[in-house]
């Protein structure tokens, strides 16, 4: 089976600049899409799993999705902010794939901004109409993360390695985190770990600073399985750490 993050086709990654690898962003950037990828290949069924009316489980559903929609966007914000400027400073010759991921950005950003008030509704109504156009929306947005997050990593982070420090790098996990409620973050942590295959998933908790690995295991780990289990009725928790 061939690997996701492949380029297709027609598509080239922008010139590597010369030098040391610095920082570890290829792999780094692939454990982070695997969960987005994961979660959006998820909500169109789960915005479709509530019965009509059954407004305890689209006020559950819709405020996992929300948290999804909010991370996604913490992410492009984070690479908007701290990675692609620094990247076009620092390689101009990458400057047209800097623009072109950024647009897709925004492009993710009108559909985000399309998908909030309709997942709004639906959570506080449970009214099956408005599932069903929040899963259509989710699908749109999933076939075009597909590509996104596909291409960043083919294309981009190579460059990237080369013009961002080991810190800088770290900065862009950090970024809007603390605007999250512990327990999304934990829950999410168990997510990536999960979406990631062995190995990955190793290397992702051992970069992780001492007090959230203490904190997933106390309690992350539970978190994540509770919500995993809510979500997807009678299906097996994946492993995770
Ligand atoms: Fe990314």
């Amino acid at each position: 089976m061939s690997d996701f993050f492949t380029m297709e086709p027609g598509e080239t990654a922008a010139p590597v600049p010369d030098g040391p690898v610095l920082c570890d962003a290829s792999a780094g950037m692939r454990r982070i899409h695997r969960v987005f990828l994961w979660a959006y290949d998820e909500a169109p069924g789960l915005a479709r799993s509530a019965p009509q009316g059954d407004v305890a489980r689209s006020a559950y559903v819709g405020e996992v999705l929300g948290n999804f929609d909010k991370l996604l966007h913490a992410h492009h914000e984070s690479e908007d902010l701290l990675m692609y400027p620094k990247l076009q400073e620092r390689a101009p010759a990458c400057a047209l794939h800097a623009e072109l991921m950024v647009r897709q950005h925004e492009e993710v950003k009108k559909h985000l901004d399309e998908i909030e008030p309709i997942r709004l509704r639906w959570a506080q109504t449970g009214d099956a109409g408005l599932g069903d156009q929040l899963a259509d929306h989710y699908e749109t947005l999933s076939a075009l993360l597909k590509v996104h997050l596909r291409r960043e990593v083919t294309e981009v982070t190579p460059a990237v390695e080369k013009v961002l420090t080991e810190a800088e790098f770290a900065a862009l996990a950090s970024h809007g985190v603390d605007s999250f409620e512990k327990k999304v973050v934990l829950a999410y942590l168990g997510m990536i770990l999960a979406t990631n295959p062995p190995g990955d998933r190793e290397a992702f908790f051992q970069e992780m600073p001492f007090p959230i690995r203490m904190a997933y295991r106390l309690i992350g780990r539970r978190l994540y399985r509770a919500q995993y289990q809510q979500l997807f009725p009678g299906r097996p928790v994946p492993a995770t750490l």
